[in-house]
Formats: structure tokens, C-alpha cells, sequence
């Protein structure tokens, strides 16, 4: 394939000498050990990518979400009063030929649009209990002035010039993409078609004059940026980065001509130019930090899905650097959820509907799944039978039983908190000492799996323990514990089951916040106890504050509402 695509500067202006003040961090310093030691002021800030609006709402866009979301309650649950701050930014990219395509198609003004479909992501995360702080469109006035500034900045610094740029276009990607990364293809017409190779999406031959961004400067301050390990994570995705590191950037298109796209921001003094949708969307982050007077930057995490890796793992950094400004902390990518093993997409009509699943497994039902199966490494694929079977199994099933088992009127007549004998602990069968010991370690393993965002490996750890508090009973047969010298092995058992409740209760707090609370308002605990460090060190004296003495139990919860498979 021959080589079409084409920088030439007109601009003329020398490359300039990068003046850096931002400091990367050493490799070694990764967010759950910069907060380790006692900071008054900790703060948390934290980022979804915003959505395009051209599009309904899918279970892929909430997951996205999600990880930002069980990050940002974990937050609250492990510093409790000591996060003076937090900051988790959500919202919708409006402009660029998409939105202008989709509306004109249907006969609507974009802003109209635009207006109907940023609502409706409002509202789905409103429906999930996305707790995100900030919320923001990219149409709205502070957003259009802070990427003017922003424009305006690496301008003045110059790392803007003038060019004429000819590439594929692709258009559902609004993206330019070189000859290696586009293929032909011959449609079931006969007719011939370039398509990007990555998103399968159509492209078009594109020649135009626009302001190129001196991205190629700043190929060793990129590398120098991604040495970091925990920088990037999962591992795969730096090395991904890396890997596209090790050929030369290319300079990047930063403007479209308005005739062409016209539904977007200008660049500033040049009425005849849009500011390319992306460098659009990428300030939002910085919108939401109330630049260009920021209260708080850089973001400690940013999530994404691995299709704009790219785009946050190169262009935005280096736009950062331009701008002398430090990119993020930390970028979690994630994969993406398939459909029987295909794409989601809406041609191929497999899109999976959130509202939908909200209404049939309920908000936390869809979190379990979305956060119990999504693994970040790998595409994870979507069945509804799979979803039935799993809530079934371990929410109905597994933790609704332990729950019934603990408080069941029949085992404690008195319902109350029964006390807890040390003598039976010390003696304890295997079933009950591999019980203790899963407790034990709960606490420090899933804070481990939190702070790395493997939510996964967390529920797992969890579910692991209710599993064994389920054998510990069966085992124990506390139902045949009927005479009075058997009491104290009765109220023992109870406790012990009881304790191991309100551990998994607050340790699922960031996953099912609704199931949580209501599985630790059953068993009496308190708001002001429901933080991280009440479930250290587990059934110590100490400890024994956390369950309310004078609470009644027994009020006979139903945990989540069997489905039919
Ligand atoms: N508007 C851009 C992002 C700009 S951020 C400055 C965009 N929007 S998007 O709506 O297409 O995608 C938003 C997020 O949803 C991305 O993180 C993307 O990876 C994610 N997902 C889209 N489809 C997905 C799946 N099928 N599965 C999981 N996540 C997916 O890109």
C-alpha cells in the first residue's frame, strides 16, 4: 500500500525546548502507599472517559463507570473522616461529525440531541448509584472556555503550527488513521470498502489544512512517563503503550475545517476551524478541575476502556506536557464485554440494554455481575443465563442462607447477639479454624485487590469466606445444639457467623452499596461502623463494639430476590 499520509509545516515555527515542571513520581510510589502515611488533607480524584451521545446508554459504557465508582466508595470506606476531599468526574462528549451525522439524520438540531441522550446517561448512572461528584458536557460554557485555554496555552507554547494533513478518516472513530492501520475489504454489494482494522469501522481518503500538534517532541518525555510500572494497569495495556513508543509519533491533526465539521468548538481566532473532537473532549477532565484555575490536578486514576487507549495513554499526556501540566497518576484500562463472543454493536443487534438489566436483576444485581466477572485483562462475555445463574447461586443462595442461618428465631430464641466463648474458639473444628483464618485475611487481601482495581479477586476473596461460614455451620449442625450445657457452643457458633456477616457486609460496600447496607442494617450495625477499619482485627475484645447488644435480630431480610433461569 503506498504511503499517503503527508505532514508538511507551514507554520515555521523552531521546535521549542520543553520546559517540564511537572515530576514524574519514582516507580516505586503507587496510590495505596503515597496514602499510607497519616495525611490530613487526603484528597481522591478520579475519572471516567465521557460518553458519546450518538449513542443509547450499554451495559460497556456502565462499566466503565463502575470500576470508577467501587474505587471511589472504597475511598470513603478505608480513610473515613480523613478524606477532606474527592473529586469523580463523569459526563458526555457532544460535539464532532457523529453527533452533527446522527442529528441532522434525524432532523433535529444537535444541541437538541445531544440534551436527550446526556440525560439519559445521567440517568442510567442515577439508576446504578454512580456516586461521580462532578458531571460534565462537553457543550456546556465552562467546558468551551477551558478548552479555549487550553488551546490558547500549547499555542503559546508553541507546539502548534499550521499544516496540510491527508489521512484516513474514520469518522465513527473521528480519528485519522495511517495506511497500516486501515484494510480493503469488499462488502456483500461487490463494492469495495476501507475499513480501520481495530474498529472495523468505515474510513475515507481525507485532505485537509489543519493545525497539527507537535506530538513527535514529546516521544522520550512519553517514555520517560510509562517507566513508571504502576503507571498503567493491567501490565498488558503499559506494554502495549510502550510498544507503540518504540516507533516515531507522528504528528497529530488537532482542527477540522468547519465546513466539514462544523458542530464543535472554534479554534481560537480562526473562525474557519474546529478544535478536533478529541483534544475537546480530553480538557473535560481538566473542566471539571475548574481550569485554568485548578483545584486539584492531576487526576490519581483514570479510568478507560482499551479502545481509547491511545488516546489517553499518549495524545493526553503529551497535550498535558505541552500545556505544563502533569498528566495522571495512574490509568486503568479495561476490556470490553462481548455478547457470544461477538461486539456489542448496533447493526449486528446485540447491544446489551442497562435499563433492562436493571429492571430484571435490580441495580446491585447487574454491579455484582458487571464488577464480579469483569476482568480488566481480558474481553469477559455477557449471557443472561450466566448473570441468573451466578446471582442465584451466590446472592440468593450463598449469602442470603448465611444470613437466615444467623438470625433464625428457631437457633436464637432471644435474638440477641449471642457472646462468643473463648475456650470453643481455642478448640475449634477445621472447618470452624479455616473459617477464623479466612476472616482474618479478608480485610488486608481485598483492600490489596481494591487498591489495584481487580474488584474481581475482591468478591472472590469474599465470596471464598462465605463459603466456608456456610460449610463452618453445616459442619457445627447448630440446629441439633438443643440443651442448656450446649448453649455455650450454640451462642459461640452464632457469633462467630454473625461476626463473619458484618465482615462481608462492610467488605461489599463498594460493589453492592444497596445489598450491603441492608445485609448490615439486618444485623444491627451502625452507620458510624461501617468503615474499613472495624473489620480488622475480627473477633477481639475490641471488636465486640461493632455489634450492637441491645439490637434485636430476626427481622427476617430477604438478601435478593430469587430469579428464574
Ligand atoms: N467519547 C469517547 C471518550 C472520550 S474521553 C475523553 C468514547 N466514548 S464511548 O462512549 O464510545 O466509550 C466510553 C467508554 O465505554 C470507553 O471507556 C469504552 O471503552 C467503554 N466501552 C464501550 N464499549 C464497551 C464494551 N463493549 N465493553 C466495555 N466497555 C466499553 O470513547
Amino acid at each position: 500500500m503506498f504511503n499517503r499520509v503527508a505532514v508538511s509545516g507551514l507554520g515555521g515555527i523552531l521546535r521549542p525546548t520543553i520546559h517540564r515542571t511537572w515530576k514524574p513520581l519514582p516507580c516505586s510510589v503507587c496510590l495505596a502507599k503515597r496514602w499510607s502515611s497519616v495525611c490530613s488533607e487526603r484528597k481522591y480524584f478520579i475519572t471516567t472517559p465521557i460518553f458519546y451521545v450518538n449513542a443509547q446508554p450499554h451495559i460497556g459504557h456502565l462499566h466503565s463507570a463502575l470500576l470508577a465508582d467501587a474505587s471511589h466508595r472504597f475511598q470513603f470506606l478505608k480513610y473515613k473522616n480523613g478524606l477532606k476531599k474527592t473529586l469523580f468526574s463523569t459526563g458526555t462528549d457532544e460535539h464532532g461529525l457523529k453527533v452533527q451525522q446522527s442529528a441532522a439524520n434525524k432532523g433535529v438540531h444537535p444541541l437538541e440531541f445531544c440534551n436527550e441522550i446526556s440525560q439519559k446517561f445521567r440517568n442510567l448512572f442515577d439508576a446504578a448509584n454512580i456516586g461521580y461528584t462532578h458531571y460534565v458536557r462537553t457543550v456546556e460554557e465552562r467546558h468551551v472556555n477551558a478548552v479555549h485555554h487550553f488551546f490558547q496555552t500549547i499555542v503559546d507554547r508553541g507546539h502548534i503550527y499550521q499544516g496540510a494533513y491527508s489521512g484516513w478518516y474514520c469518522i465513527s472513530d473521528e480519528a485519522y488513521l495511517t495506511d497500516v492501520q486501515v484494510k480493503e475489504i469488499t462488502l456483500q454489494s461487490g463494492i469495495k470498502q476501507f475499513i480501520s482494522i481495530e474498529s472495523g469501522h468505515p474510513v475515507e481518503w481525507n485532505s485537509e489544512e489543519n493545525y497539527m500538534f507537535r506530538l513527535s517532541g514529546f516521544q522520550e518525555d512519553l517514555k520517560y512517563w510509562l517507566k513508571d510500572d504502576c503507571r498503567v494497569q493491567p501490565k498488558r495495556f503499559l506494554e502495549e503503550l510502550r510498544k507503540w513508543l518504540e516507533d516515531d509519533l507522528k504528528d497529530l491533526s488537532v482542527s477540522r475545517p468547519k465546513d466539514r465539521v462544523s458542530w464543535g468548538i472554534s479554534v481560537p481566532n480562526d473562525e474557519n476551524h474546529n478544535i478536533y473532537v478529541w483534544v475537546d473532549a480530553l480538557v473535560n477532565y481538566l473542566t471539571v478541575a475548574g481550569f485554568p484555575n485548578l483545584t486539584s490536578w492531576p487526576p490519581d486514576v483514570q479510568v478507560l476502556g482499551k479502545d481509547i487507549l491511545r488516546f489517553h495513554g499518549i495524545y493526553w499526556p503529551a497535550l498535558l506536557m505541552a500545556a505544563d501540566l502533569e498528566p495522571p497518576n495512574k490509568l486503568l484500562c479495561h476490556s470490553h464485554w462481548t455478547v457470544d463472543g461477538q461486539k456489542m454493536s448496533k447493526s449486528i443487534g446485540n447491544i446489551v440494554c442497562p435499563y433492562n438489566c436493571i429492571e430484571a436483576y435490580s441495580s446491585d444485581g447487574l454491579r455484582y455481575f458487571l464488577l464480579r466477572e469483569g476482568t480488566p485483562h481480558s474481553d469477559n462475555n455477557w449471557s443472561d443465563v450466566r448473570v441468573a445463574r451466578l446471582l442465584n447461586a451466590e446472592l440468593a443462595n450463598s449469602l442470603g442462607n448465611l444470613l437466615n442461618r444467623c438470625t433464625a428465631p428457631s437457633l436464637n430464641p432471644s435474638q440477641e447477639f449471642p457472646s462468643l466463648n473463648l475456650q470453643y474458639l481455642q478448640n475449634m473444628s477445621a472447618a470452624g479454624k479455616e473459617l477464623i483464618e479466612l476472616v482474618h485475611n479478608l480485610p488486608k487481601e481485598v483492600e490489596n485487590h481494591y487498591d489495584n482495581f481487580n474488584f474481581y479477586r475482591a468478591v472472590d476473596v469474599i465470596m471464598t469466606v462465605v463459603h466456608s461460614a456456610n460449610n463452618f455451620v453445616q459442619e457445627e449442625k447448630p440446629w441439633e445444639l438443643k440443651t442448656l450445657t450446649d448453649r455455650t457452643k450454640l451462642d459461640s457458633i452464632l457469633r462467630i457467623t454473625l461476626e463473619t456477616v458484618r465482615v462481608v457486609g462492610i467488605a461489599l460496600l463498594p460493589i453492592t452499596p444497596i445489598l450491603a447496607n441492608k445485609l448490615l442494617n439486618s444485623i444491627g450495625v451502625m452507620q458510624q461502623n461501617r468503615y474499613w477499619e472495624c473489620i480488622e482485627n475480627v473477633f477481639s475484645k475490641a471488636n465486640e463494639k461493632y455489634l450492637s447488644s441491645s439490637f434485636k435480630l430476626g427481622s427476617r431480610t430477604k438478601l435478593f430476590t430469587k430469579l428464574k433461569v
